[in-house]
């Protein structure tokens, strides 16, 4: 199977740099037009002194037109409902259609959670989750009308499993995992499939997290194939990639076969019982909420039989 994005639209939000810019020029290279979205900024949503991302983002777009790509810059922030209608406008006038939205962008403020101000708390939360619902919500009228859309969230190890001093981070990364979870659900029928992307990558957002000889393996080119392949005519729905110096790999929220207890069970039985309810060996990851509490409903049922 080969992926060509010839006449489709790719608005990669915080593109300027890093990931995003990576993801931008894959996608170019293989015939997408591409709204770089970047509102600049320091890493941790600070306002930029001269060398900023705007700039940054005018270079990417520069790159792609002279590789011979279609590229328009955004300076929208994705924490402004504004900002993500005036982007969608924009790229409906430029290109007439929107196929593809990766949401990217990002900032960080790590503290550990007893000494972080809720502040810091709700920027980092505002940036990756509710930026996120913004332009997912921004572009879903277009998508809807065309019966077609791939949505790729970017969440991060932080969230699928604890980073300390990113309780903020990880919080808002996990809860896109939830949002990817419901939209997987309520947008398959307009055709539209929704995922997830665990990357890790040299940044600016990680070049003081690693040691260089980490950070040189971890190019952000090394990860963008995973989103091409989350966004391709096959894409699956739901799915989380985890992508990193040339690994790929799947994750899932697993849950064990459990064992009935009774509705009288005590905590002790839950301790006596803990080996086996906890055992993973035939754990599984549901579809929906539902499938979990069928289980529960069928095992007392049975149980009482
Ligand atoms: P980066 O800092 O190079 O890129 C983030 C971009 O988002 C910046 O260009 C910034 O100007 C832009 N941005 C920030 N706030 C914005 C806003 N409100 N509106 C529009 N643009 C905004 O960092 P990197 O590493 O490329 O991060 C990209 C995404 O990948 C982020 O969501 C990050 O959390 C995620 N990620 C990165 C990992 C890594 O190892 N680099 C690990 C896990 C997740």
């Amino acid at each position: 199977m080969s992926y060509n994005y010839t006449g489709q639209v790719a608005i990669i939000t915080g593109s300027g740099g890093g990931l995003g810019r990576a993801h931008a020029l894959a996608f170019a290279a293989r015939g997408a037009m591409v709204v770089i979205n970047d509102l600049g900024g320091t890493r941790d949503g600070g306002k930029s002194s001269e060398d900023t991302s705007l700039t940054a983002a005018e270079k990417v777009v520069q790159e792609i037109t002279d590789l011979g790509g279609k590229a328009i810059i955004n300076g929208g922030n994705v924490t402004s409902e504004d900002d993500m209608q005036a982007m969608v406008d924009q790229t409906m006038s430029a290109f007439g259609r929107i196929d593809i939205l990766v949401n990217n962008a990002g900032i960080l403020r790590d503290k550990t959670f007893s000494k972080m101000a809720i502040a810091d708390f709700k920027a980092v939360m505002d940036v990756h989750l509710m930026g996120s619902v913004i332009a997912t919500r921004a572009v879903l009228p277009v998508m809807q009308a065309q019966e077609y859309g791939r949505i790729v969230m970017t969440t991060s190890s932080s969230g699928l499993y604890g980073n300390f001093g990113q309780s903020n981070y990880g919080a808002a990364k996990l809860g896109l995992i939830g949002l990817t979870n419901t939209l997987k659900l309520e947008l398959f029928k307009y055709g539209i499939r929704v995922n997830a992307l665990a990357p890790v990558a040299a940044t600016r957002m990680t070049d003081d997290l690693m040691p260089p000889q980490m950070l040189d393996l971890l190019t952000p080119e090394s990860v963008s194939p995973a989103v091409l392949y989350l966004c391709g005519k096959e894409a699956p729905a739901g799915e989380i990639i985890t992508a990193g110096a040339g690994t790929f790999a799947r994750a899932q929220i697993l849950e064990s076969e459990g064992q009935y207890l009774g509705a009288d069970a005590t905590p002790e039985m839950i301790a006596e019982s803990w080996d086996k309810l906890s055992d993973m060996t035939t754990a599984k990851s549901y579809k929906q909420g539902s499938d979990q509490s069928q289980k529960f409903v069928v095992n007392a049922f049975e149980n009482k039989a």
